[in-house]
């Protein structure tokens, strides 16, 4: 047993107040590799932005959850070599069972995701309501799901979406103890949020997706206020990105996110965590991509991931700096 607080992590409670005071949210990006970590911590570090590290069972199938929570570690102290002590939180991203989360704390996680959101509501608060027990021992955070987010991924799976019930918000956060609920309000998992025929397309031919539902983010903030609210699936799918990686051998088509002015707005209520994964691998992709098109003689790892990772550093400053506002707040 390990408790995170001996390797510097915090879990999300200040981080989350002081969020919601200040109208900003806090970005969770997920990490795979070491390139992704290096990227987010110099990005965040030069930003002074607090952070959450986001580890989900497909990155724990692919790198091992031991190894990325070293990993975490080693942020602590490679962000304090950069220059700043910024705050970060490691979060188990989409844990779906009681022993996964458990294992989790037990190894050093000072945050845990709980999604029972694709259960029965009873079964869904029973679940999170025992991992909150178990978590809360060791103060450490943890994260509910009510509604379902569309979107598939390697782990998380759903074809259609369901809005959280504003209905259901108070009820389950006092049943369950949890820190924070992430909702479904018209966010979705992955690259391509929509299908082309629930978009509208502007001028150039640019997909234009549906609006977030505000209506129902101020409902929720109405019934439970002050309580922190989560937003999954929070790409923007850049535009530049997804046209550098089809120019280059690419095949992404109708890749469409949430505009970055929603996220901006959600940002200044109490929405105080931002999930961002897509945007990254978009990032990555596109520089690799394009580092091959311009030198096909390379075969030196370093050679393409050094400037892939350069390109997801300055996409996090831009998303800490333009999109959620985290930027000075460490
Ligand atoms: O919400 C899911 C995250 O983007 C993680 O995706 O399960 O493919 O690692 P993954
Ligand atoms: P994106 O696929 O929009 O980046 O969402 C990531 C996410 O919600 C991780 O939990
Ligand atoms: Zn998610």
């Amino acid at each position: 047993m390990v408790s995170y607080k001996e390797l510097g992590l915090v879990n999300s409670r200040e981080m989350f107040e002081k969020a919601i005071e200040g109208g900003y949210a806090v970005p969770a990006f997920n990490f795979n590799n070491m390139e992704q970590m290096q990227a987010i911590i110099q990005a965040c570090v030069e930003a002074e932005s607090p952070v959450i590290l986001q580890v989900s069972s497909g990155a724990r199938k692919y790198a091992n959850q031991t190894l990325l929570r070293y990993m975490a570690q080693g942020a602590v102290e490679y962000a304090k070599e950069l220059g700043k002590n910024i705050p970060i939180v490691l979060h188990l991203d989409h844990g779906d069972t009681f022993e996964l989360c458990k294992s989790c704390i037990d190894l050093g996680f000072s945050s845990v995701m709980i999604d029972g959101s694709s259960l029965p509501y009873e079964e869904n608060v029973a679940l999170t309501k025992k991992v909150v027990e178990y978590a809360h021992q060791y103060d450490v955070t943890v994260e509910g799901e009510l509604g379902v987010l569309a979107g598939i991924e390697d782990d998380v799976a759903a074809e259609h979406s369901t809005y959280t019930r504003p209905e259901d918000v108070e009820d389950f956060v006092k049943k369950t103890g949890v820190d924070s609920l992430a909702i479904s309000i018209g966010t979705s998992h992955g690259a391509n949020k929509f299908r082309p025929e629930q978009c509208t397309r502007n001028a150039d031919g640019v997909l234009v997706p549906p609006p977030l539902r505000f209506d129902i983010l101020k409902e929720i903030e109405r019934r439970i206020p002050g309580f922190p609210i989560v937003l999954h699936g929070s790409s923007s799918v850049p535009q530049d990105m997804v046209k550098i990686i089809n120019e280059h051998g690419g095949a992404i088509k109708d890749a469409v996110g949430i505009p970055e002015e929603q996220l901006r707005e959600a940002a200044k209520s109490a929405v105080c965590k931002v999930n961002i994964d897509s945007d990254g691998r978009l990032a990555m992709t596109a520089a690799i991509r394009q580092h091959f098109a311009e030198k096909p003689g390379d075969f030196d790892p370093r050679k393409y991931l050094g400037p892939a990772r350069d390109w997801l550093k300055n996409l996090y400053i831009h998303k800490c700096k333009e999109v959620l506002g985290s930027a000075g707040k460490a």
